[in-house]
């Protein structure tokens, strides 16, 4: 078989390992070829690609970030240009494309699926906001560098008596804050799920001085929003994408929180620290699976659908399944923290 492979979206530990994969099932174990395209979608309409073979991918399973690179591509792009990947994978003799992507690439995945393409997808993202998969690869690793900066911060935030409120990616969910957070102790956490009352997070930090404590660690998810009229956060727009743009909820909660409490506070924002770097173990394991399924899943030419953790176990889900609702954190889950506001 003759199998594309190509990276999406924002990059994430453990794309690599996932490309290692299926260069590994496939042309090691099953005879195939392997093709890998440049830059994720971009690559499949303009039919920029290389040989994968197992040179290629040597020595890259530990190793952050895509070696195909990575774009994001407007939807409106991908719709008009569905006639423009058949023709290329139709020219290339594929069998299969193997997308590797979040949100945005899965949805992209169906399209082409539903246009008749053979695809079989993989997910990822550090937000672990795919609700058709247990876990996705990267969340691990972003939890880990979260967690370590919050370690970190904890003991400078206690030299000077400070409140240091901390931001972690999380777009439409708070996985990444509830995580590093609990990990870390934190003191508060904030998350996009449960829009926030900035007098009721001002109590909650300003109980811990009362009680004679002389710092504070705030945990907020970059996509975190106060209740309606309760406090005004600034708009930060659009990309080009369609993608809101955030600006900067815990430099405008720093602000809040010194003058409520009167303590010097620091903003700290984490950002792309979380996505860039070597995997985690979990991370490693959990995308060399996918990988291996992926390329199993093309050989029984079950497509339209997604690898998916559940349990402990490898499962295939449609993709229609994967790009139908977010997994946010539940409810339940704010109970165990002690401290989510
Ligand atoms: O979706 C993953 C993610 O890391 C989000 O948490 C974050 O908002 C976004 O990507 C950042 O994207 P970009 O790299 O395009 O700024």
């Amino acid at each position: 078989m003759r199998i594309g492979v190509l990276t999406s979206g924002g990059d994430c530990p453990g794309l690599n390992a996932v490309i290692r994969s299926v260069v590994h099932r496939a042309v090691a174990d099953h005879g195939d070829e392997v093709i890998g395209f440049h830059d994720g979608w971009k690559g499949l309409l303009e039919g920029d690609h290389r040989p994968l073979d197992l040179d290629a991918v040597s020595g890259i399973l530990a190793r952050g970030g895509t070696i195909l690179g990575s774009t994001r591509v407007r939807p409106a792009d991908l719709r008009d240009g569905v006639e423009r990947a058949r023709g290329h994978v139709a020219a290339l003799g594929l069998d299969a494309v193997v997308p590797i992507g979040g949100e945005g690439t899965l949805k992209a995945a169906r399209l082409l699926s539903d246009a008749g393409l053979p695809v079989v997808g993989v997910p990822k993202t550090i937000d672990n906001d795919i609700a058709a998969t247990d876990v996705t690869f990267g969340f691990d690793t972003a939890v880990g560098v979260a967690t370590e900066a919050l370690d970190r911060l904890k003991t400078t935030a206690e030299s000077h008596q400070r409140v240091l409120i901390v931001e972690v990616m999380g777009r439409h969910t708070g996985w990444i804050a509830l995580h590093s957070g609990m990990a870390a102790g934190a003191h508060a956490i904030v998350v996009p799920e449960r829009p926030f009352h900035i007098e009721e997070l001002a109590t909650l930090v300003g109980k811990r001085f009362e009680a004679g404590k002389k710092f504070a660690i705030v945990v907020v998810a970059e996509g975190a929003k106060p209740q309606e009229d309760t406090m005004r956060l600034e708009p930060g727009g659009t990309d080009a994408y369609g993608h809101e743009r955030f600006s900067g909820v815990a430099r405008q909660l720093s602000v809040e929180l010194e003058r409520r409490l009167g303590k010097e506070a620091r903003p700290v924002i984490l950002g792309h620290v979380q996505r860039g770097g070597t995997p985690t173990a979990y991370d490693r394991v959990l995308a060399t699976r996918f990988g291996w399924h992926a390329v199993e899943a093309v050989h029984r030419r079950a497509f339209g659908m997604m690898t998916a953790l559940r349990g402990t176990d490898i499962h295939l889900v449609p993709l229609a399944d994967a790009v139908a609702s977010l997994k946010t954190v539940p409810g339940g889950r704010y109970a165990e923290a002690g401290c989510v506001v």
